[in-house]
């Protein structure tokens, strides 16, 4: 019975990602490869003013198209009351227009055809009768005494205000800066940027006329959230509801709100009694999904002479657009915005924040970020580096002055958040090293004898992802909770069942290592099923870099429920006290004799056939996860950056990312990630904004104006480690999806300011083009 000891790739193992084997044949299963008999399609039209009253729709020259079967209007779905859903933050969402049109791209009709080009043509053929409104833009504009009233239909809102939130100790606060020695301040706009996923939105709703049972496959990234979602706004039992997510191209949190689209085709499917597909194209993506950020900022730093921060105030204005639809805690109006204290041991902080309805497309959604740490982070990082500079000090020690020791952990922050682990020095003493930093200051200031303007921008980011604990944390009502099921077969394979969604990050190959480093099976031998409400447990899905501290740790929790049984199993097996048996990568072995041993393929086979009297058969179990804590994950970035003064044009010389996330379940994964995460942050920081003109058009309607990094534009980054276990997760872990998009635009922002402060450059709001560049140097230069 002796087995042959084989090294198990379980956690810390750069397993290649099962998943890729598809992908790069071509073989994904993505909404659009989707195809059923009898299938029809879908094609929506939109509003072309951003606020306008509905005289009529007359869709009758649409109807009479070969090939239309259907001309859906807001009228049509009033009266099956679905004219209007809600949104995951509590409010209401005009699925199809009845009243007014509040965004530009709003949905306004749709055409259902035999085929979707006919479905388009036939949006041209709808005849809209509307009436122009007067149009606001931003926050300040909505906060206007004589601003238009967006939201009009909602009975008791009388202005465009909606909500009011607040964080931390005002009295402290406002004692610490009555007796500091030096207040910095700094207002900057975090700009409206998009996830632009590479898939758009879809889905394909398949309602059964025969027996009333509902398919929906559909781009979510949150499958369980949403079927509970459909049976709300439906009054549909849940167990009348499948939604599928299959392969999906991409979420960044543009896939977790409930779009109209979908509403719209599972409705038509079902007074149809075909299959429905819709699909967004890259234009209606942009303009009618969720943005994000979207923050007017003001930040003060309180000081002592020494450079010691001693209080921090925030306040901010949120644009919502013109619905409340992003998906945040609701405890928590600005999600974790209160993480603006960053790295610091800022004894006071007190935060502030007002939200207003604009005539824009809803927003606010959690691109590759934990709600709102990403404006949280930009905001403190680049507040400090200010600070820094008019206190006198190199940014680096002025960081290291206020870092949170080591020894502080766990470490309660002014607005209440306790950080689980960390060791902000060592990651940037590393960072430091590695991009020469010494060195680079000198040199830095001989070029700027030779009249050459290099800068170096650093950020040392927290982040806190994993939301999160029952008490505080829910959507609508429902705990933030996820669970894992998992199956060990009589050959020892194994199936993983898991309420995250993957989209792209290797959800696949990581969990099934989590498993593998429990129990010893190969991660090549454990399925890892996710995306379809009917065959996975209960959670609220993968956004917010939530799935390894959630998910993750369900993973190990389940699998050490059943190495408990399959201990007892292998005690049989080798006559022995459960005691007596050991558990190490596979193997049971007795104590104290090393030879005598079973593998979990024994066991799992003994579990079906030869199992002791009084067990029950099998090694299966599920486990749901309500984390203790959230994780706070961490690092510090350096970039090098040269500025032509003449041109405002930048360009990266160098990227260094030093990365905390706790245990590494699979480096290269990890890696990637960050990859991918610094790629987002740059896209940010020099070219990505959703603009709009003062009658609400969305300029960036297509990728020529809406500006991503190409492999051209991307520089080459170069990564360092630190590991700093997280002490409540089950394996040590901490999320990393999104760290470099949340810690990264601060860096480079940083890095142009630092090389444009001696020229009196103060802020440049992003995103750093190079026109923006050049007109804050010659502002400066005028004085
Ligand atoms: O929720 P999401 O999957 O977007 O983010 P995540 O939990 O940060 O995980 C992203 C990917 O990195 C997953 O495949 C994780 O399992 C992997 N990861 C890892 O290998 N080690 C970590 N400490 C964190 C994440």
């Amino acid at each position: 019975m002796a087995a042959e000891a084989e090294e198990i790739r379980g956690i810390g193992h750069s397993v290649r990602r099962k998943e890729d084997d598809r992908f790069i044949r071509g073989a994904g299963n993505y909404i659009d490869d989707i195809h059923l008999p009898g299938m029809l399609h879908m094609a929506i039209l939109r509003s072309p003013f951003a606020h306008a009253k509905l005289n009529s729709v007359d869709g009758s020259r649409a109807q009479a198209l070969e090939g239309v079967i259907a001309v859906v209007t807001g009228e049509l779905m009033a009266q099956h009351n679905l004219a209007w859903m809600p949104t995951l933050s509590g409010d209401t969402e005009a699925v199809l227009v009845t009243d007014k049109v509040r965004f530009q791209g709003q949905e306004v009709a749709a055409v259902i055809a035999t085929d979707p080009y006919i479905a388009k043509d036939a949006l041209e053929l709808i005849d809209v009768d509307y009436e122009p409104l007067g149009v606001v833009i931003s926050p300040q504009q909505a906060a206007a005494a004589d601003a238009p009233l967006i939201r009009d239909e909602k009975e008791g809102q009388t202005d465009n205000h909606i909500y009011h939130w607040e964080s931390g100790d005002k009295e402290a606060t406002d004692a610490a800066f009555a007796q500091a020695d030096k207040v910095v301040s700094l207002d900057t706009w975090y700009p409206r940027s998009h996830p632009a996923p590479l898939e758009t939105c879809g889905c394909v709703a398949d309602i059964n006329p025969a027996t009333g049972q509902a398919t929906i496959y559909m781009t979510s990234q949150a499958p369980q959230l949403i079927r509970t979602v459909f049976a709300l706004v439906a009054g549909l039992p849940e167990e009348k509801i499948r939604i599928v997510s299959p392969d999906i191209g991409g979420g960044f949190g543009n896939k977790v709100p409930v779009y109209p689209g979908y509403v719209i085709a599972t409705a038509a499917s079902l007074l149809l009694g075909h299959p429905v597909k819709w699909i967004e194209d890259r234009t209606e993506n942009l303009i009618s999904t969720g943005f994000a950020r979207d923050f007017w900022m003001h930040g003060e730093m309180a000081l002592k002479e020494d450079g010691t921060m001693t209080g921090l105030r925030v306040s901010l204005d949120a644009d919502e657009g013109a619905f409340h639809a992003d998906a945040q805690p609701s405890k928590l109006k600005v999600g974790l915005f209160h993480v603006v204290s960053g790295s610091y041991d800022l004894p006071a902080a007190h935060v502030t924040a007002d939200g207003y309805y604009t005539n824009k497309a809803p927003g606010g959604v959690a691109y590759r970020c934990s709600f709102r740490v990403t404006e949280a982070s930009f905001m403190i990082e680049r507040l400090v580096q200010n600070a820094a500079y008019e206190i006198g000090m190199d940014p680096a020690e002025f960081r290291k002055k206020n870092f949170i020791e080591k020894d502080q952990f766990p470490y309660t922050s002014a607005t209440g958040l306790t950080y689980d682990s960390g060791d902000y020095q060592a990651a940037m003493d590393l960072a430091l090293e590695k991009v020469g930093y010494a060195q680079l200051r000198k040199e830095q200031a001989e070029a700027r004898e030779q009249g050459r303007l290099i800068g170096i921008g650093l950020a040392s980011f927290t982040e806190i992802v994993g939301a999160g604990p029952h008490k505080d944390y829910d959507i609508l009502g429902i705990k933030m909770n996820d669970g894992a099921e998992l199956r060990v077969h009589p050959t020892g394979k194994a199936h993983l069942k898991i309420s995250s969604q993957t989209q792209g990050q290797g959800h696949e190959t990581t969990f099934a290592q989590i498993v593998a480093e429990e129990l010893g099976i190969q991660p090549e031998d454990i399925k890892v099923t996710h995306g379809d409400s009917d065959d996975t447990p209960y959670g609220l899905g993968t956004y917010a870099s939530r799935s390894t501290p959630t998910v993750g740790a369900a993973t190990a929790m389940v699998s050490r429920k059943l190495a408990d049984k399959a201990r007892k199993l292998a005690a049989h097996l080798l006559e022995v006290s459960e005691e007596d048996v050991e558990l190490a990568k596979g193997r049971f072995t007795v104590k104290g004799a090393p030879d005598k041993a079973v593998t979990i393929q024994d066991v799992a086979f003994a579990a079906y056939t030869n199992f002791p009297d009084g067990m029950e058969a099998g090694l299966e179990g599920v486990a749901y996860y309500d984390p203790p804590n959230l994780t706070y994950p961490f690092g510090t970035y350096a970039v090098v950056v040269e500025v032509d003064a003449d041109t405002g044009q930048w360009k990266v010389e160098r990227v260094v990312a030093v990365d905390d996330c706790g245990v590494r379940i699979n480096p290269m994964i990890v890696e990637g990630q960050i990859h991918g995460g610094l790629t987002e942050g740059f896209g940010i920081a020099a070219m990505e904004q959703i603009t709009f003109d003062e009658e609400g058009n969305c300029i960036g309607a297509n990728f020529l104006d809406y500006l991503l990094p190409t492999a051209w534009e991307t520089p080459k980054f170069e990564l360092g480690e630190t590991v700093t276990p997280s002490p409540h997760h089950p394996i040590g872990a901490k999320g990393v999806g999104e760290s470099a998009t949340v810690g990264s635009p601060a860096a480079f922002v940083n890095a142009v300011i630092d090389a444009l402060w001696p020229l009196g450059v103060r802020n440049i709001d992003m995103p750093l083009t190079s026109g923006k560049v050049w007109e804050a140097i010659q502002n400066a230069q005028a004085g």
